[in-house]
């Protein structure tokens, strides 16, 4: 099994998907990415979750994110079951979902957890950063659906924290403050933050949130 670690480089593939061959890299191009895997077609919980991130794509659109699903069945099946995704969910799905049906790339990104399911996939999450390295991983069992609002909380907070030296604390979503890099120095903050910080504690230094910078 695949042992992909943050920061690591997010293998390249060339894979069969809904809307025709693609290149992973090639498809990425300088944007961020998410991909993340499903166990298997026509099951509930994976429709309504291709359906939600079909519902947040202007929100993905916004953050420059392209995304890519992944399950094990193949073309045709992919393409008559987002017909049943449009209905059931409201939605357009917009994006593609790789055709796995040889596991080839659940193999490469470690996707099939065999004490879990020896064939069908879990539920996992890769972002990778346009310099293609994979940013966050998470894995769910095939009976959680995923937080799609938490996904773009995560993906804000890469976004932010990859640009500034910033570090985002619990729960904290777009506009809230920020903890200043434990790195950064008093005298390094007081010109970094000109509008100015708070110390709670000499390593606990709280800023409002920065402009993102791209
Ligand atoms: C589902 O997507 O609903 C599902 C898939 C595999 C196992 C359990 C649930």
């Amino acid at each position: 099994m695949s042992d992909l670690k943050l920061g690591d480089i997010a293998p390249d593939f060339t894979a069969d998907t809904s809307e025709g061959k693609i290149s992973f890299h090639e498809f990425l191009g300088d944007s961020w990415g998410i991909l993340f895997s499903h166990p298997a077609d026509y099951t509930p919980v994976c429709t309504t979750e291709l359906g939600a991130a079909a519902n947040y794509a202007e929100e993905f659109k916004k953050r420059d994110v392209k995304v890519l699903a992944l399950s094990v069945d193949g073309v045709k099946s992919h393409k008559d079951w987002i017909k049943d995704i449009n209905e059931t969910q409201n939605t357009t799905v917009n994006f593609p979902i790789i055709a796995d049906e040889d596991k080839k790339v659940s193999d490469l990104y470690g996707m099939i957890h065999p004490k879990a399911d020896n064939t069908l996939t879990v539920r996992s999450v890769f972002v990778i950063a346009p310099d293609k390295s994979i940013k966050m991983t998470l894995t769910y069992p095939a009976s959680t659906g995923r937080n799609f609002e938490e996904l773009l909380r995560v993906i804000d907070s890469l976004q932010l924290t990859v640009y500034n030296k910033v570090a985002t604390p619990a729960n904290w979503k777009h506009g809230d403050d920020v903890v200043i890099s434990p790195s950064v120095s008093n005298e390094e903050a007081d010109k970094m933050f000109p509008k100015g910080y708070k110390t709670v504690k000499p390593y606990l230094r709280t800023t409002a949130q920065p402009e993102l910078k791209k």
